[in-house]
């Protein structure tokens, strides 16, 4: 099986379209810190993108869930991998993702973040496929872009762990 790969976002755009968000964000948080909250593994890049452009202190941690496999349905299943390292009580916490697709990760990881009692619990994902969406009460604060009902790779995103390293956002075509 060959794969083929149609470039959807290319990496000028996706650069662009982070930094406007980065501004954002540093408007909005102006005169705080921010505590970035890095779901592994996808979100890596986008985190590490959206950081460097942020100008407010910022502090990170990451954490780990499944709710694929190696698939490309989700199961529907969720399930902590790694915790974080530090408490979040009290903070201005933004969680990173790479891409809502049907809510499910996000609609179990903000309700565990929100028992913690951060002084706020924000969202910003690189990719929304609102089409997908079944849990409606996740909250998106920060959207980068907002994709048809596609399997996209590239920017931290994988099919079966291949293709996080591409610069810019693909459509992954199996022939
Ligand atoms: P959700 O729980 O259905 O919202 O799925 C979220 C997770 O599924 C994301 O964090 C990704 O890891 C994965 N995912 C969803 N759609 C895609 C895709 O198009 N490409 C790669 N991974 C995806
Ligand atoms: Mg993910």
């Amino acid at each position: 099986m060959s794969d083929r790969i149609r470039v959807l976002i290319p990496e000028e755009k996706v650069n662009q379209r982070i930094g406007e968000i980065a501004a954002q964000i540093n408007h909005d948080y102006e005169g705080k810190s921010i505590h970035l909250i890095c779901i592994l593994k996808g979100s890596v890049f986008f985190t590490t993108e959206l950081a460097k452009r942020l100008t407010i202190p910022v502090t990170m941690d990451f954490m780990s869930c499944s709710s694929y496999g190696a698939g490309t349905v989700s199961k529907g299943i969720v399930k902590l991998i790694k915790d974080l390292d530090e408490p979040i009580e009290g903070r201005d916490v933004l969680v990173i993702e790479d891409i809502i697709d049907s809510g499910n990760t996000l609609a179990y990881l903000m309700n565990l973040l929100q028992d913690r009692k951060p002084a706020s619990l924000e969202l910003a994902t690189l990719l929304d496929k609102p089409a997908r969406r079944v849990h409606h009460e996740v909250k998106v604060k920060y959207t980068c872009f907002e994709i048809d009902d596609l399997f996209v790779v590239g920017c931290g995103m994988d099919a079966d762990q291949r293709y996080r390293n591409l610069p810019y956002i693909g459509v992954l075509e199996q022939d």
